[in-house]
């Protein structure tokens, strides 16, 4: 344990120090300057600190207060030697932050005992803190233990999907990255971005519950096709649906209205605006981009550029516009994701 004395008399502050010193397991530095023992303090740890109340330019009371004032030092002990009854000045010392007090001249029997005692509080003080410390450590650890198993879980239920539809293998990973970069480019804090990320991958993944026939149909689907694949979004919502985390409540979000559309002509539920979750209205552009872009049993693949005119056309209609800015914003990194995706093809 590190004790200091302040004390401008030296004569005084080297009988104190000799008295501390001789306690076990303590280590005492004497300053008779407290501007010294100040910036001594400010980059030193103590477990205690003792000080004279007279003092000349910075008396105990300022030396007190600006102590106080680093955190490092917000509970450390301080013990403060006054003028035996001097009440105005003890109770001031008690609103700077004082806790206990030596009446002079010092009695050796009595000072060994208060810096005993106090250094028994302040080690269990330490004790504290350091088990604190450690319980932090271990609840960040089981948390993120459990986020990764999440992700795990996600990520495996998103490749049954991709085993479910092949044709979307490359689409749900390029589909998570631009609807990151969307979020990004429109200023969502970087945890948002993460799960958008992360949730994205699932929002087909109510197309489990339509039949290969018409989910592998080259060519138009009929109208009884048409609702059967648009149950998807029902289906999806229900396996999500009633999660506890971040994660499962954002890919229920969207696996639930990444049909709908700005307008309110989308489904299933025909909501328009911002009644449609952003992370919604941002993963159908990230879906339909990615769509256009891709080849499908009924449809070729689309220049890069013509999904792109594509998706400004349909900026306030089918999509929200700021999302769509958004996607603009995040172009140069858009295009380098599919231009990257068709040398590896081309390889
Ligand atoms: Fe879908």
């Amino acid at each position: 344990m590190r004790v200091i004395v302040v004390e401008d008399n030296t004569t005084n502050l080297s009988v104190l120090c000799g008295i501390v010193s001789r306690l076990p397991d303590v280590e005492c530095q004497g300053f008779s300057d407290p501007r010294v023992a100040i910036e001594d303090v400010l980059c030193r740890p103590s477990d205690l600190m003792i000080v004279d109340y007279m003092m000349p330019d910075i008396d105990g009371l300022r030396f007190v207060a600006a102590v106080r004032a680093m955190a490092m030092h917000a509970h450390v002990p301080i013990i403060m030697v006054t003028a035996d009854g001097d009440r105005a000045t003890r109770l001031a010392a008690i609103s700077a932050g004082v806790t206990d007090f030596l009446a002079k001249p010092v009695d050796p029997i009595e000072l060994k005992a208060r810096v005993s005692n106090l250094l028994e509080l302040r080690g269990a003080q330490n004790a504290l803190a350091r088990r604190a410390d450690t319980l932090a450590l271990e609840v960040a650890q089981a948390t993120r233990h459990l986020q990764v198993r999440e992700e795990e879980i996600i990520n495996r239920l998103a490749r049954a999907i991709e085993f479910r539809d092949n044709e979307t293998s490359e689409h749900v990973a390029r589909v998570a990255t631009v609807a990151r970069i969307i979020a990004e480019e429109l200023g969502q804090p970087a945890d948002y971005a993460r799960t958008l990320f992360l949730a994205a991958p699932l929002h087909d993944v109510g197309k489990i519950g339509v039949s290969d026939a018409i989910l592998n149909k080259p060519g138009r689907l009929d109208a009884a096709e048409l609702a059967a694949m648009r149950r998807h979004v029902d289906v999806g919502e229900q396996i999500l649906a009633d999660g506890d985390s971040d994660l499962v409540q954002m890919a229920a979000e969207i696996a639930a209205s990444h049909h709908e559309r700005w307008d309110g002509a989308g489904y299933p539920r025909g909501l328009a605006g911002s009644a449609i979750q952003l992370s919604a209205r941002i993963t159908a552009v990230a879906d339909v981009f990615d769509a256009l872009c891709s080849a499908r049993v009924y449809k070729p693949a689309w220049p890069v550029e013509a999904a792109r005119a594509e998706i400004q056309r349909c900026s306030g209609t089918q999509f929200d516009p700021d999302c769509v800015a958004a996607f603009e914003r995040g172009w140069p990194r858009i295009a380098g994701l599919f231009i990257e995706d068709a040398i590896t093809s081309a390889a």
